[in-house]
């Protein structure tokens, strides 16, 4: 089973709710998870963290929210290692917006481009067709850990 590290940001709560339900659901399906709140870089710098989940909305113009910007922030102007890390980023967002999930893609290449690992996605939600994606992120994000923690053990 893994463990997992999973950050959030959220302006109205329901990125915070849709985190919520990622970390129920992981730790029903036996694995562990830690959430640092506030979120900073130093939880991800730490090497024995191995697996991060980011889910975050959108706000502004295609921008990080307030809560998470501390970490992207350190992201962008402190080159932090961060190879260690494989991660997925669940992206809340609204396409009537020109920057749709603009936040989450943000994170998801700022983690790429220091040599993160992508698990895959971003998973990106549209408000506009789905109104719980409580309901729908979970999911995704175990079968992408699941698959994770399988090739780590037959590594
Ligand atoms: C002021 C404002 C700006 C937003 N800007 C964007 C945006 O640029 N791109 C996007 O995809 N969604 C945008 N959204 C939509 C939110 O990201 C979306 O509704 C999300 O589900 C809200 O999640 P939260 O409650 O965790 O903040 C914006 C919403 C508001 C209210």
């Amino acid at each position: 089973m893994a463990k997992v590290t999973l950050i959030s940001g959220s302006v109205f709560g329901t990125a915070t709710l849709t985190a919520d339900e990622i970390e129920n659901q992981l730790e029903s399906a036996g694995h562990t998870v830690t959430r640092p709140d506030p979120a900073t870089i130093d939880a991800l710098i730490d090497e024995s963290v191995e697996l991060l989940v980011v889910c975050t909305s959108s706000t502004g113009n295609g921008d990080v929210p307030d809560d998470l910007l501390p970490v992207y922030a350190a992201l962008l102007n402190e080159f932090p290692r961060v190879t260690h890390l494989k991660y997925a980023v669940v992206a809340l967002g609204d396409s009537s917006y020109e920057n749709f999930c603009g936040g989450g893609i943000a994170v998801d290449n700022a983690l790429a481009e220091l040599g993160a690992t992508r698990l895959g996605g971003p998973m990106k939600i549209d408000a506009t067709e789905i109104t719980e994606p409580e309901e729908h992120a979970p999911l995704w994000v175990i079968q992408l850990i699941n698959s994770a923690s399988t090739n780590r053990t037959s590594d």
